[in-house]
């Protein structure tokens, strides 16, 4: 899906964007799921017009990644991209802790940044996994926390939103890690390891 002589144009920030939607498609396909617009920029956010403000005055898209934007927006799974504002939130937020390995769960080694979207019956497993691969001041992403709203109250048969109920309780309380609770996107939890 990313070709490599796409990346090598880009600059890392812009390359990281991109290498983390594409990270979103491959963890998406055991957790496709139906959601309401509302968190998605890129979905609902033409409806509204603060949104579609901040991201008129925020996104600075490459070119290629626009490109695949616009492509990807035509796939029957476009609900799955994370929003665009988000990628690019994200690749800021790796610069600034000078991220040198950005990784989505399944390789071992210390990195600075990882990116949690896979499955989320096993949320809290890929958490705690992340905080051993995580370096000292490194910073765990953890993608969809708001779930479309249905965490505030989930159904008793709903396993994946309990599960991420759940580690959102968790990482509240965690002394493991200061944490962060952002609206961006379908809602977006910062743990950055102490
Ligand atoms: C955002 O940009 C689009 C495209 O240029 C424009 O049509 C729209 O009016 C803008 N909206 C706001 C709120 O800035
Ligand atoms: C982060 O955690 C440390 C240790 O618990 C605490 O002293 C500090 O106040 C926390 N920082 C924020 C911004 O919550």
């Amino acid at each position: 899906m990313l070709s490599s002589s796409v990346s090598t144009l880009l600059t890392p920030a812009a390359a990281l964007g991109l290498a983390l939607i594409t990270a979103y498609y491959l963890g998406a396909r055991q957790s496709r799921r139906f959601r309401m617009s509302n968190f998605k920029s890129h979905v609902g956010g033409k409806e509204d017009p603060v949104m579609q403000y901040i991201l008129n005055h925020s996104l600075r898209e490459h070119p290629a990644l626009k490109k695949l934007r616009l492509k990807t927006m035509e796939h029957k799974w476009n609900p799955m991209m994370v929003a665009c504002e988000q990628s690019q939130f994200m690749a800021n937020l790796a610069r600034l802790v000078k991220a040198k390995k950005a990784i989505e769960i399944g390789e071992a080694e210390t990195f600075d940044f990882v990116f949690i979207d896979a499955d989320k019956q096993n949320y809290d497993h890929y958490y705690e996994r992340s905080l051993q691969l995580v370096r000292k001041g490194g910073i765990i992403a953890i993608d969809n926390v708001l779930w479309s709203g249905k965490v505030l109250s989930p159904a008793e048969d709903d396993l994946d939103t309990k599960s991420i109920a759940a580690l959102n309780k968790k990482l509240h309380r965690d002394v493991r890690v200061n944490l962060s609770m952002l609206t961006v996107g379908d809602g977006l939890s910062l743990a950055f390891k102490l």
